[in-house]
């Protein structure tokens, strides 16, 4: 097994490891992995596999930390609850069955560790008729708040409180009221939130023309509004609240494996996986500072891992257990994969290559190319060993594959503490610093200690001092080009952000989450500015955080990581 530190240590006692009925906790880190390598090596023997040699690679990888898979799997895999998925979309139509039915299906994924996003864009407008009861409807705004009610009452797997992401259509009649709704700190609290566009919605705006607010229960249109006007409401919420973001829905469906199935409207509460209603997806993230000689890419080891990883969260699949029985039926058909990576700060920092600079960038492209090819060659490979997704024939998929997609970037936030690695694809927050969750968590970059001792500036005191500081830029001690590769979240400019952001967009075939990160001082012109630069680079979706805009931010990130 690799070093686990003291962060990982406490994150895995506080919620991963197995407790018996008094809460005492009944396994090692190592048991952990073993329980989980374990499980999933079964789904071999269907297939007629080995399962103990693949037992044997799947322990090896997850204990070294070369990859991880999401939580949900790292708790669940070997257990009672056997839910192995981190992503789920539910449907919710315009009727008190169907709302309550999607509340209930909500707390049931919530008490098995998994996060859920919905569409409200069906439901009629507040103020609109009821027939049944000849009295006025509360329209999505006030349903969402039952939903939030029900997730602050149900942890996930009691070890965390459950996340959902709300979306609602920007021709929505209701639209104005969502874009302000997270306004106030205590309402939707468990909530992200996304205002849908479609390629009609930015015409409208290239034109300067109006849109037609549309009432999804009679289609009538009920009024018009302008493009930009809607923009700017959209901008000032997020420059406030960081909510709403925006989803680019035309360029989400234009990627949809499965157009055949139905459009997709929603994606997973931080944006990852744009999802048909009842799809699931089990997300898993490379860690790339392992894949280093420790100046380049060892290009060899991360083409095994990626292979590995693919069949292993195609056993999740099998493997997996669902809480409703429409999401085993989705889950099955196309079997959605969502392999990411993490630890690419701490890569960079391995090639000697500044995060923000023109090569990070080329960087990104090259490397995430690299594993989102090898991944479809993994896939493919699983269709003649295994059988191709049920949907295959159906699809867009040329070739036949095992999985309708292969590759996500998930933010990472709990599984990088656990690998030790810097989350995601995103810049460090400091080289060393307190994190105010789990009882305080003290993290020290080691790259940055180990570049210190060689270079003859470490001292503890040093490392003290830093954890003042959200930024090394301004330390005298240190020399100029150890703080350019150790540029943190505040460094980094937000048209850089979005250049990487968009960068793996580019290969990966479900989504990107990124933290688009302002300084205090940004202006609600810049947040708008940084929304239409998400559309010219043809991302998925786009979210941006001004630093001290949300009281409950948690040293510069979202309170739902
Ligand atoms: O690191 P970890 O596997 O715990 O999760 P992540 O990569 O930070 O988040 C991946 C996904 O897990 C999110 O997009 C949500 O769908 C889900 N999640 C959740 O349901 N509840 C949370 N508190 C955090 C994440």
């Amino acid at each position: 097994m690799g070093s686990l530190d003291g962060v990982a240590e406490t994150v895995l006692h506080r919620r991963y490891l197995q407790q018996d009925e008094e809460g005492t906790i009944v396994e090692t880190p190592d048991e952990m992995f073993r329980r989980v390598a374990a499980n999933l090596a079964t789904a071999e023997a269907q297939f007629g596999g080995d399962v103990e040699p693949t037992e044997e690679r799947f322990y090896e990888a997850i204990s070294n930390l070369d990859f991880l898979p999401n939580s949900p799997t790292l708790m669940n895999a070997g257990t009672e609850l056997q839910q192995l998925a981190a992503c789920f979309v539910l449907p919710v139509e315009d009727s008190i069955d169907s709302i309550f039915t999607a509340v209930k299906q909500t707390a049931l994924i919530h008490q098995s560790g998994g996060g859920t996003g919905f569409s409200f864009s069906q439901l009629r407008p507040e103020g609109d008729v009821v027939k049944k009861t000849g009295g006025v409807a509360s329209g999505p705004v006030s349903f969402m708040k039952i939903f939030d009610a029900a997730t602050e009452q149900i942890k996930q797997g009691g070890r965390r409180r459950g996340a959902n992401m709300g979306v609602l259509d920007v021709t929505h009649p209701d639209v104005e009221e969502f874009i302000t709704s997270k306004s106030d700190d205590d309402v939707l609290r468990n909530f992200n939130l996304s205002v849908a566009t479609d390629a009609e919605f930015w015409e409208a705006h290239a034109s300067g023309d109006a849109y037609e607010i549309v009432n999804p229960r009679t289609d009538a249109t009920v009024r018009q509004a302008t493009p930009d006007a809607i923009l700017d409401e959209i901008a000032e919420a997020a420059w406030e609240t960081g909510d709403p973001g925006l989803l680019f829905l035309d360029t989400i469906n234009e990627h949809n494996p499965t157009p055949h199935l139905g459009r997709i409207e929603a994606t997973n509460p931080c944006g990852e996986v744009p999802e048909l209603p009842y799809e699931a997806c089990i997300l898993g993230s490379i860690n790339l500072g392992q894949h280093t000689d420790g100046e380049e890419v060892d290009w060899e080891k991360l083409r095994d891992t990626v292979h590995l990883a693919v069949r292993f969260l195609d056993n999740a699949i099998e493997m997996s257990e669902f809480p409703v029985p429409e999401i085993e039926e989705m889950v099955t058909n196309t079997r959605r994969l969502g392999l990411g990576v993490m630890g690419f700060h701490d890569m960079l920092v391995d090639l000697r290559i500044p995060y923000v600079s023109e090569g990070a960038v080329e960087f990104a492209d090259e490397l995430i190319e690299f594993v989102h090819e090898e991944s479809w060659a993994a896939s493919r490979q699983l269709a003649d060993e295994r059988e191709p997704f049920p949907e295959w024939e159906n699809s867009i998929r040329e070739a036949p594959m095992r999985n309708a997609t292969t590759t996500t970037i998930a933010p990472t936030g709990t599984i990088s503490l656990i690998a030790g690695c810097s989350a995601s694809i995103e810049p460090i927050y400091n080289v060393a610093y307190t994190k105010h969750v789990m009882g305080g968590l003290d993290i020290v970059n080691d790259r940055f200690v180990d570049m210190a001792r060689e270079r003859g500036f470490y001292s503890e005191e040093l490392v003290e001092d830093l954890h003042g500081w959200t930024t090394i830029q301004n330390v005298e001690r240190i020399p100029d080009d150890v703080k350019r590769l150790f540029q943190t979240a505040h460094d980094v400019p937000a048209d850089h952000h979005l250049l990487v952001q968009a960068a793996f967009q580019e290969h990966v075939d479900n989504a990107v989450s990124k933290t688009v990160n302002l300084p205090q001082s940004a202006s609600v012109d810049d947040v708008k500015e940084i929304f239409l630069s998400a559309r010219d680079l043809d991302l998925k979706g786009i979210t941006v955080f001004r630093s001290g805009s949300k009281p409950e931010q948690v040293l510069g990130e979202s309170p739902l990581k």
